[in-house]
């Protein structure tokens, strides 16, 4: 029986479903023409802001028994960079049929649109506005994403600067996660994507008594989180008619069928390519593949949103 993985994200085609999740492998254009050879649906870059960035000091990552914590401190080259090394990928990867979404972010609203117009000179398939990273000290930068009425304003902002399609990065450490979904698709956002890492917590040695993490406090992503992206994407696709791209945990094609089921569009994948590898996409692939087959359905659209009825 023949099976269709392809999906359509905001009026972009993807071959199949599985996308490279922001700030895994995607600064230079070499590693993201790999990932889209190894079978991911979409390629997600490293979210990079208008002026490069150093980040947190190391240790920035621990892998711990339930998935990972970061506080990378969003390191990027800065835009000019990034536009060059989208540029390149975007050739390698329009040959591969595989889109590229190009994630940024900024510490002012009016710099988000800067941001946005800068890479889109790039010409990038989609545009993710980050603006939910948990790792930012506040007095310093803003978790837009914590206010309705700001993220909404991003949203514009990001909106004004580009005619490439635009998903806003959502955060699943707010209150309430649905009103900020239909602030930012009233504002105008195309899409959505969420969720963004959980957080921040705190992971000790206890022989040192010291936090492993050099910043104290990061991002939780993994396994762990899973239930909790899943919850939050069954409440944002029932709130809004925009599409979701579903993060947060995702490590198998089962996983990515869950969150189809409850109604996300694309699924992205991040903390897995650590324990799978680069092979996880196209794992992942198969295993959709298979269970596509074993339940006699012919397109992933014919699934999306099943599971709805039932919560
Ligand atoms: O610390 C970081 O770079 C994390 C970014 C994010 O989660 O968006």
């Amino acid at each position: 029986m023949s099976v269709d993985l392809s999906t359509t994200l905001c009026g972009i085609r993807l071959p199949n479903p599985t996308v490279l999740a922001s700030g895994v492998l995607g600064l230079s254009y070499e590693v993201m023409a790999r990932v889209a050879r190894s079978g991911a649906g979409a390629v997600t870059t490293k979210s990079c802001s208008i002026r490069p960035r150093p980040g947190h000091h190391n240790p920035t990552i621990l892998q711990w028994e339930a998935g990972l914590i970061n506080a990378v401190g969003l390191s990027n080259p800065g835009i000019e960079v990034m536009v060059e090394e989208i540029r390149a990928a975007k050739a390698l990867l329009a040959s591969l049929g595989v889109p590229l979404i190009a994630s940024i972010f900024a510490d002012t609203i009016y710099d988000f649109g800067t941001a946005a117009r800068f890479i889109s000179e790039a010409q990038p398939d989609l545009i993710e506005v980050n603006i939910s990273c948990p790792n930012v000290d506040a007095q310093y930068l803003q978790m837009f994403a914590a206010d309705p009425y700001v993220a909404a304003q991003v949203t514009r902002r990001v909106k004004l600067n580009t005619d490439i399609p635009v998903l806003i990065k959502l955060s699943p450490n707010v209150t309430n996660v649905v009103e900020i979904a239909r602030t930012v698709a009233e504002a105008g956002a195309d899409g959505i994507t969420a969720i963004n890492s959980l957080g921040p917590g705190i992971i000790l040695d206890i022989e040192t008594r010291r936090p492993v993490l050099a910043h104290g406090t990061g991002g939780v992503s993994g396994p762990s989180i899973r239930p909790i992206a899943v919850r939050c994407v069954r409440d944002i696709c029932r709130a809004v008619d925009v599409p979701v791209l579903a993060v947060g945990g995702v490590t198998t094609g089962r996983d990515v069928i869950e969150m189809i089921l409850v109604g996300a569009t694309a699924v992205g994948i991040g903390s897995a390519v650590a324990y799978r590898g680069i092979g996880v996409f196209q794992e992942a692939c198969d295993e959709i593949q298979a269970y596509l087959e074993r339940h006699r359905y012919k397109s992933l659209d014919e699934l999306r949103g099943k599971a709805l009825a039932f919560l």
